[in-house]
């Protein structure tokens, strides 16, 4: 098969197109033949390996995938041979087939393309667990949401409106900007007017820009808010880890001092979904319901750019390069 193969940690152009033997399914895993990929901003970090847990170049990186299955291992008789399925493999998706533990592949809500397929599993996931699990969002709560145009931001904001909040989507451009207007954002403000926007408080934010902007919106959470914080986005340069910059970012988040959340009631809270295997059954039961809001068009999977695996790193470097909207995801012949 064809795959894409990180031949050491760095920017995008480290990607090489590669044949390699096809891979086999163990005891317990199932075949998926990839149609098509969901490019998430993880991918870019393991590229440049600064993911948890990346494995050593090379190595295949990709996270998500939607396909068919293409063949079952040992012990496992579902889902059927031919089912199209999402998948998380967090590592190895960037290829033509790749294997999965049989037990964590779920199937495509019926009537979704594959494209679409590769589109809101990751993300979905991670912005219902940062608005809902996390930031316990209420109707009628102000709940600010950063790179609120991204693959995350595009389907928080959707569900946050959807919830009754009042959205604040913070974008970096005019037209991603337009998007998140588009997407029922309320009030829709640049970086540079982040902090402005921030002057009446707000309830929650969802924050994966982290950095300097942490400060702000943290200053500005009401009693009982809640501030989730689950990606360091402003770490990364247009096509490498900027790690003075990150130095910098980092010092200018400040210090948390324990004591001083119980006077001011706020809550800190930090995830990374690839971490907490023991939040698998409760997720499952997250993605049937993400699927149900997708099926009866409550939820849009929002897909800026779609790229042919020939052009994925491409891909990798226009996602990085923050000029994509929305999901960018790749096609797989
Ligand atoms: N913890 C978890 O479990 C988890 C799971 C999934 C994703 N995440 C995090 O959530 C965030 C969104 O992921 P995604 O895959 O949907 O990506 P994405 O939002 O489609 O792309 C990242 C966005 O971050 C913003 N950004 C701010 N500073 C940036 C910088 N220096 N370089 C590049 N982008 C910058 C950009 O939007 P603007 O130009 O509008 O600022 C960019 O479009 C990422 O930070 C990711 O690491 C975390």
């Amino acid at each position: 098969m064809r795959a894409w193969i990180a031949h050491r940690y760095g920017p995008p152009e480290v990607l090489r197109l590669a044949e390699i033997p096809d891979p086999q399914p163990g005891p317990g895993q199932a075949l998926v033949r990839v149609r098509a990929i969901g490019l998430n901003f993880a991918d870019c970090m393991a590229r440049a390996g600064v993911y948890p847990n990346t494995p050593k170049p090379p190595f295949v990186p990709g996270m998500e995938v939607a396909g068919e299955v293409a063949a079952l291992g040992e012990g496992v008789t579902e889902p059927p041979v031919g089912t199209a399925v999402a998948a998380v493999p967090i590592f190895g998706g960037h290829a033509e087939y790749v294997v999965v533990k049989a037990s964590h592949l779920r199937p495509l809500p019926s009537g979704l393309s594959f494209v679409e397929g590769a589109s809101f599993v990751v993300t979905g996931l991670t912005a219902d667990h940062a608005l809902f699990t996390v930031g316990r969002v209420r109707p009628g709560e102000r709940v600010a949401i950063l790179a609120a145009a991204g693959g995350v931001g595009t389907l928080a904001v959707q569900m946050a409106v959807r919830a009754g909040a009042h959205v604040l989507g913070v974008a970096s451009s005019p037209a991603k900007r337009e998007l998140v207007r588009q997407l029922g954002a309320q009030e829709v403000v640049g970086y540079e007017t982040y902090p402005q926007a921030l002057r009446g408080g707000v309830d929650v934010v969802l924050d994966s820009v982290a950095g300097r902007l942490f400060r702000l919106g943290w200053r500005a959470l009401r009693p009982d808010g809640r501030y989730v914080l689950f990606g360091f986005a402003s770490a990364v340069g247009p096509r490498r880890i900027r790690y003075l910059r990150a130095a910098v970012e980092l010092v200018r988040m400040g210090v948390v001092l324990p004591a001083a959340l119980v006077q001011s009631c706020r809550t800190l809270a930090g995830f990374n979904l690839s971490l907490v295997p023991h939040l698998a059954p409760h997720l499952v039961q997250r993605y049937q319901l993400l699927c149900q809001s997708l099926q009866n068009g409550e939820l849009k999977p929002v897909i800026g750019k779609v790229f042919t695996f020939s052009e994925l790193s491409s891909a990798h470097a226009f996602l990085q390069g923050r000029g994509s909207f929305a999901k960018v995801v790749v096609t797989v012949p």
